[in-house]
């Protein structure tokens, strides 16, 4: 069914496999022991000589994480930041770009929820219009429309790549090639699709990408990333920066950090930075091209089950991806949700409030969503189709 792949390797490397059937990997991953054990010996140094000699002595771990994000993202390691989240990187963009009343930005129907209500915060705050690109016949972004949009007013196009709530995946590539067009910047919300769809910022074409380590990298919770253009570098500033991203100089003055380290803060979790990168490093060890392949046909033989089983799924666009959301007529999602649980099969829930627009459109309540990775066999997709038929 998928490409020539060690199934029973990634699977014997993943100590969560052995527990049950994983299928919430768009929420939160399942790590492998190298990327627990990155973390726990982190903490173990930090524990015997304390944090800042730890920091001294892991200094070209730290200094390697940027190199492993920058080859996920087709970037050099300049310019690549490390953040908390994926909202939090995306903050920092968002508010990299100067905006007063009457300027536009143009979003997607499918627009995660956090980014939608920063949106909607500047439009109270600074009298923005945020206007939203219509989705095609498929449901994914409608490239053209998009490009009407794009007016001397437009400061900015930021979209959701892959959304929270399904297997869309959105044009990026299209969408980017409107933006240099046009000379917009392009902030692309990759938080669902890094770590399972190959992605390589020139072929994007996005000024900002912004990335979370816990979903399909499979990386800690708490870790993400920020890439930043060289245009942006040269054009703009964070909206936050402290005396690491901008070195105080003078009693009165700072310099900005020419490279993209300028949208962090000098604190962080290295434990958790050691674990993303060695997380990152097992991606691109097995191949994210390969990663992609295995998730994309992984899904696609769910939503076959699911379908076989007389259930509905609810995934947009032209191109699916490992996430696939589908519901039990009759049953909260959160109760189904549970009652798997109990068999041992973990799977998310998705609700409108994360992705209103699209979920207010197509009258979507609570869904469950099932999401694959490299680790997924056909037996998981079996037991967990099996146990929703029952439920
Ligand atoms: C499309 C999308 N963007 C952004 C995020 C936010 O990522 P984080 O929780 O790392 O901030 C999510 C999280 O689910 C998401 O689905």
């Amino acid at each position: 069914m998928t490409a020539a792949f060690d199934v029973a390797a990634a699977r014997a490397a993943t100590p969560g496999c052995a527990a049950g059937v994983y299928l919430d990997n768009a929420g939160a991953a399942l790590m492998t022991r190298r990327v627990l054990d990155a973390q726990v010996e982190h903490l173990e140094l930090e524990g015997r000589i304390g944090g800042y000699a730890a920091a001294r002595e892991r200094h070209a771990e730290v200094a390697a994480v940027y190199e492993s994000l920058g080859g996920v993202v087709g970037a050099p390691a300049a310019s690549i930041a490390l953040v908390e989240n994926a909202t939090a990187a995306w903050h920092q963009a968002f508010g990299s770009i100067p905006l007063q009343r009457g300027d536009a930005v143009i979003t997607c129907e499918a627009e995660y929820g956090a980014n939608y209500v920063s949106l909607l915060k500047a439009r109270d705050e600074r009298g923005i219009e945020i206007l939203v690109a219509p989705p095609d016949g498929s449901g994914q972004v409608d490239v053209e429309a998009l490009a009407g949009l794009v007016d001397g007013r437009t400061r900015l196009i930021a979209v959701s790549h892959v959304p929270t709530n399904g297997g869309l995946v959105n044009p990026a590539e299209g969408i980017g090639a409107v933006a240099r067009r046009t000379g917009v910047p392009f902030l692309l919300d990759a938080a669902q699709s890094v770590g399972q769809i190959d992605l390589d910022v020139g072929r994007l074409g996005c000024d900002f990408l912004v990335g979370t380590g816990r979903k399909f990298l499979r990386g800690p919770r708490g870790t993400g990333f920020l890439y930043a253009s060289p245009r942006v570098l040269a054009e703009t500033v964070p909206p936050a920066v402290d005396h690491f991203g901008a070195r105080w100089v003078a009693p009165d003055r700072y310099e900005m950090r020419p490279d993209a380290r300028r949208y962090e803060n000098w604190e962080f979790n290295h434990a958790a930075v050691l674990g993303l990168g060695a997380a990152v490093d097992e991606a691109l060890a097995i191949g994210i091209p390969v990663v992609e392949q295995r998730v994309t046909a992984l899904a696609a033989s769910l939503r076959e089950r699911l379908a076989a089983a007389g259930l509905e799924t609810f995934d947009l666009g032209e191109r699916r991806c490992g996430i696939v959301t589908t519901r039990v007529p009759g049953r909260e999602a959160a109760d189904v949700q549970e009652a798997l649980a109990g068999q041992g099969i973990t799977v998310g829930v998705t609700t409108p409030g994360s992705t209103l627009l699209d979920a207010g459109r197509r009258g979507l309540g609570d869904l469950l969503r099932l999401s694959v990775h490299v680790f997924t066999t056909d037996d998981d997709l079996d037991a967990a189709v099996e146990a929703l038929g029952r439920s």
